[in-house]
């Protein structure tokens, strides 16, 4: 060979500064060019897998030669690595995930219940968008006057993770757009397709490297690398299909906003169809269903929103999923295997449940080994109502049985085959005492489950509500998850809630002696001692979901919040309830001598179920105890309001009579929204009735009481000057 390599085939090690310099700028213009292409004129100059060699290249020289960095560097869009882990960002519109519908006859509930909160006949005309339900990861994607200034991971929905160095090396998510508004978030999915999944793991494994289990894990995988060098090897794509905050709105259709979207330069799918009802939103969901195979890309359903954006405004959220979408599951995946073993793990209310070991099975592209055999009764064969479930069939441990897996849904077996069964199987002997404690397991009358009575003695319980305890919805203390709780409880640190807040004072030395332990250091035990001193202002609700009492979940935990405000009002009432009659509903009379069960029963989402878990757990002295032990340490913050400062924020108010401008669910929803609590009767707390016509005892009462009332043009106007 008499003539120099071309700069671009020559290996990086081996390239002299001059010719260094002049790749480095090679690749800054044919890196721009087929962004250039890739965006805006939709025609792709480089395969993927060129652009990403070119880029790595690019990558390589500039680290031999750092000092030959140009301005318009192509990796600036990558950035340098970050130190550790990822910053948090704060959604300025909260992430929200899908309510399902698994068959045909919940696609038609879904749009009865639309029309009913809407207040529109049968026959209104209706139509919804349907599209695929991408299997990746949602990513949020904020862009400032045009340029992307950051993107994040959807995390718990109210923050999540700053991914943008990586997000930037992802070819379909551009820098720019032209003709955006001033702001504008815009959502997606993030996937890779299976050409390129098999491909990375085929290198992945002749590097000795992790393989990954799905192409949803490898995107996930792929897209949280500190180093961003390693996402911009790795194939991501995006597909938009929602959006966040933003200055102007797309369009007043939600296909109108996708076109949009597909007009600034954003993948979006093209299996996106308009359906004017169920009928054509189930034919839809069946035509992608029979090319879910051949599409080169993982999804797990069809999603529908209702197309318009007035009426997806005025139908709103539920506490986590809108109720204008819904996503449309396809069947669970199947598979057979031997059953090996059956186990009992004891819940955070002493739950036993059982769970069964199976021989490894593939299902739907996951390895599965364990699966959930709900409860006694379902190993036995007989169903909730009493009646028989797999006609009759009981599961015996070395039966051959059906595995069922849907989506993230937790594996459960669903059926056996009698005629593997081996001779020696035995029907299943459910245990009658915590496998943990050996307390005494009963089942109470109407419950399905057998629970364990050994209370906070019980160490499987004692670790399950501490867990739950630190997690996210409840006091969610940064560095402090499921395993170091678990650990601290198994070497005797922290045995309830309240020794996580006593932990540094009782341990005076805690700081050397929990540095002495394995894998804390100096810096990570004063993290913890100070993200645990932060937690010791809690939100009221908070506190009381993380009690972890039974059937107390985060939504009454709020709405209790925001009726009792503190925690000794609660108290007294709770026992004030604790001796009283278990109340009938219909017990007029007798509900007018229980002054604590009317209370409790008039907050909006407090059900009997919960007054009578409520009480067992404020009348056990052990538990009452760890209660008051750890309110010591805290000091409560009432719930905050959702919008402090309107004409209804902390007012009760009660709907009556009939509401002609909206349904009575939509009028709740924009009163909550509005910070207000809204009950389903009369009492002297009541501060406002509104009144439809029709309205009955409730008026006579509120006027007996002097409480302002108002019809439902006074309420409107009370409100939308809000
Ligand atoms: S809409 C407010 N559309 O599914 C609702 N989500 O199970 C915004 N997903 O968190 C979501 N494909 O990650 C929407 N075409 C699609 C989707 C989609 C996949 C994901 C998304 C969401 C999850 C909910």
């Amino acid at each position: 060979m008499t003539d120099a390599p071309k700069p671009n085939d020559t290996a990086v090690d081996a390239l002299s500064e001059k010719h260094a310099g002049q790749e480095l700028a090679r690749l800054a213009e044919v890196l721009a060019r087929a962004n250039d292409a890739y965006h805006t004129q939709d025609a792709p100059d480089l395969t993927d897998a060129e652009y990403d060699a070119l880029k790595r290249r690019n990558t390589k020289i500039e680290t031999r030669f750092p000092h030959l960095k140009r301005s318009d560097s192509p990796s600036d869009q990558v950035g340098a690595v970050a130190a550790a882990g990822f910053q948090k960002i704060t959604h300025a519109v909260a992430m929200l995930s899908l309510w399902n519908a698994f068959t045909d006859d919940d696609v038609v509930e879904f749009d009865r219940a639309i029309r009913k909160y809407l207040g529109l006949s049968a026959i209104t005309e209706l139509t919804y968008t349907a599209e695929p339900k991408i299997d990746g990861l949602s990513l949020s994607l904020r862009y400032e006057n045009g340029a992307l200034v950051h993107a994040a991971t959807r995390g718990d929905g109210a923050t999540g993770e700053n991914v943008t160095t990586n997000a930037r090396t992802i070819a379909d998510i551009p820098e720019e757009l032209a003709g955006a508004p001033d702001l504008l978030e815009v959502r997606g999915e993030v996937y890779m397709s299976h050409v390129d999944f098999e491909a990375l793991n085929t290198r992945q494994a002749e590097a000795g490297d992790k393989t990954f289990a799905n192409p949803r894990n490898a995107a996930a995988g792929s897209l949280r690398q500190l180093d961003a060098t390693i996402t911009a090897a790795r194939p991501l794509r995006f597909f938009a299909y929602a959006w966040g905050a933003l200055s102007q709105p797309l369009s007043d259709t939600q296909l109108g906003a996708i076109d949009r979207l597909a007009e600034l330069g954003f993948q979006t799918n093209p299996l996106t169809a308009l359906c004017d009802g169920p009928d054509a939103m189930v034919a839809h969901f069946r035509k992608i269903e029979a090319q879910r195979a051949t599409l080169g890309y993982d999804i797990d359903g069809v999603v529908y929103k209702v197309n318009d954006l007035a009426w997806q405004s005025r139908l709103g959220f539920r506490s986590t999923t809108p109720r204008w979408a819904i996503a449309h599951k396809f069947p669970a995946e199947l598979a057979w295997t031997r059953l090996d073993g059956i186990d009992i793990q004891v819940g955070r209310t002493g739950a036993l449940s059982p769970v069964a070991r199976l021989h490894p099975v593939t299902v739907g592209g996951v390895v599965v080994s364990n699966a959930t055999l709900h409860n006694e009764d379902y190993i036995a064969g007989r169903g909730a109502d009493g009646g028989t479930i797999r006609d009759g069939k009981d599961i015996r441990v070395g039966d051959w049985v059906q595995v069922y897996r849907a989506g993230d849904v937790i594996p459960k077996v669903a059926d056996i085959d009698l005629s593997k069964r081996p001779d020696a199987a035995q029907p299943y002997d459910f245990p009658e005492t915590c496998p943990q404690c050996d307390s005494p397991a009963v089942r109470e009358d109407g419950d399905a489950v057998r629970r364990c009575t050994g209370g906070l003695i019980c160490p499987a319980q004692a670790i399950e509500k501490l867990k739950h305890f630190v997690s996210r919805g409840a006091f969610d203390i940064e560095g402090l998850g499921a395993k170091q709780v678990e650990q601290f409880f198994t070497d005797g640190w922290v045995k309830e809630p309240a020794h996580i807040f006593t932990l540094n004072a009782r341990y005076g030395s805690g700081l050397q002696q929990l540095q002495n332990r394995e894998g804390w250091g100096q810096k990570s035990a004063n993290n913890l001692f100070q993200a645990i001193d932060d937690k010791r202002q809690i939100a009221f609700n908070r506190l009381l979901f993380g009690l972890g009492i039974r059937h107390l979940g985060e939504a009454a935990a709020k709405d209790l919040a925001r009726h009792f405000v503190d925690w000794a009002s609660l108290a007294q009432t709770v026992d004030l309830a604790a001796g009283e009659p278990a109340l009938k509903d219909t017990a007029k009379a007798a509900l007018d001598q229980s002054p604590g069960w009317q209370e409790l029963l008039s907050i909006d989402g407090v059900g009997r179920t919960l007054v009578h878990s409520l009480i067992a757990a404020f009348t056990n002295n052990e538990e009452r105890a760890s209660f008051d032990r750890l309110l010591k340490e805290l000091d409560v913050q009432p719930l905050e309001a959702a919008s402090a400062d309107t004409p209804v924020a902390g007012k009760t108010v009660v709907f009556t009579g009939s509401l002609e401008k909206m349904t009575r669910a939509e009028a709740k929803a924009r009163a909550e929204a509005l910070g207000a609590k809204v009950a389903g009767s009369v009492s002297a707390k009541t501060d406002l009735l509104v009144a439809g016509p029709g309205a009955g005892s409730k008026a006579k009462k509120a006027a007996e009481l002097g409480i302002e009332t108002l019809d439902e043009d006074g309420w409107l106007a009370l409100i939308n000057d809000a």
